[in-house]
């Protein structure tokens, strides 16, 4: 009997299926008590969290059988003293092999994308009464447009959704390639310059979700980051029609000037807050992403301190980078929000 006959003759057939069987069911048990997304908050959720669980149930025998084989093949057949010059025997194919090993993992294959097919066909059908929403990503933030009757949209830096409207987003991007993510509803798309991308979603879960950008866009990729606030219907319409009301004028919900240091710390429900990338002393905000607000602009002047906030690019600090602050304040703050902020800052910065 040849050295390689002998060696194939011991192969632990069996065993390999039992220690298989044991480690997929383990592998599977793992990847399902893993908690690998944040809570669900669109009806879109379930059914993908459920497709995800399905690959794993998929996928994990795939990889444990080919471990073991690798695992096994390096164990028995590794090179043994005095065989260093020994050449395998040649190896001239196994057809009836290889149409088994291509043939299933095109079945497992076909099967799955089709599945993944017929669920995300599902879950991005056209519903009644959906509701648009235009998306702009630009370096290094995420302007939400809400198309009104009147041709005058509302725009804001902040998402707010009603609970159980359902809501087409049209997605822009205005420099470089963003992707628009709210991890919560699980849908996600690029935002490419030159087309218009699109996907359905419908919130139903209260609350307040990231939206996050998962395409690496430049310097500031990490700092360009939202918040999705799903609110009843009627805080919604609220919300709409506040936003719409002042029509130039303040911000505050109409009685009297906006608070510069709210602002400072909130945002205004339609601008990101300052304090989220600035130190001010005053607001007790830390952050280190932006220049430190204490020592930049002590003692600037009210013109200074507003071109820093409209055109930030327009003069940079030593040791910051050029665009990462957004560009978009002089269009999602008011006029009267503005002042409001310069007023605040240029008394306290330093302070
Ligand atoms: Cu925009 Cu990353």
């Amino acid at each position: 009997m040849s050295e390689d006959a002998r060696r194939q003759e011991r192969i632990p057939v069996l065993q390999m299926v039992v220690v298989g069987l044991i480690a997929s069911a383990l592998g599977i048990a793992a990847g399902l008590s893993i908690d690998w997304f944040p809570e669900r908050a669109s009806t879109q959720a379930g059914p993908i969290d459920h497709l995800y669980d399905v690959l794993i149930w998929s996928s994990v025998p795939v990889f444990v059988l080919v471990a073991i084989i690798v695992l096994f093949s390096v164990w028995k057949f590794r090179m043994r003293p005095g065989e260093e010059r020994l050449d395998g025997p040649p190896i001239h194919g196994n057809t009836r092999l290889e149409v088994i090993w291509t043939a299933i993992p095109a079945i497992v294959l076909v099967a799955l994308c089709s599945y993944a097919w017929v669920v995300l066909t599902d879950i991005e059908a056209a519903q009644p009464d959906e509701m648009r929403i235009n998306v702009t990503g630009q370096q290094f933030a995420w302007t939400f447009e809400y198309p009104q009757a009147d041709g005058k949209p509302v725009k804001s830096n902040q998402l707010y959704l009603a609970e159980n409207q359902p809501v087409r987003f049209f997605v822009k991007a205005l420099d470089v390639i963003h992707d628009f993510w709210v991890p919560a509803f699980r849908m996600k798309v690029d935002a490419v310059p030159g087309i218009e991308t699109k996907y359905r979603v419908t919130p139903n879960r209260l609350g307040t979700y990231p939206v996050v950008c998962a395409e690496l866009c430049g310097l500031g990729h990490s700092v360009m980051r939202s918040s999705a606030h799903v609110v009843t219907p009627a805080a919604f319409k609220a919300w709409l029609a506040e936003r719409k009301a002042p029509a130039g004028g303040g911000g505050s919900g109409g009685d009297g000037k906006p608070d510069g240091k709210a602002l400072f710390t909130d945002g205004n429900g339609t601008a990101t807050a300052c304090g989220s990338c600035h130190t001010l002393a005053d607001a007790g905000t830390t952050s280190t992403t932006g220049p430190d607000l204490d020592k930049e602009l002590a003692g600037k002047d009210a013109s200074f301190i507003r071109d820093s906030i409209v055109k930030p690019d327009d003069e940079i600090t030593p040791g910051f980078q050029s665009g990462i602050m957004p560009k978009n304040y002089g269009d999602t703050l008011s006029p009267d929000e503005l002042d409001a902020l310069v007023t605040y800052v240029g008394k306290v910065a330093g302070k």
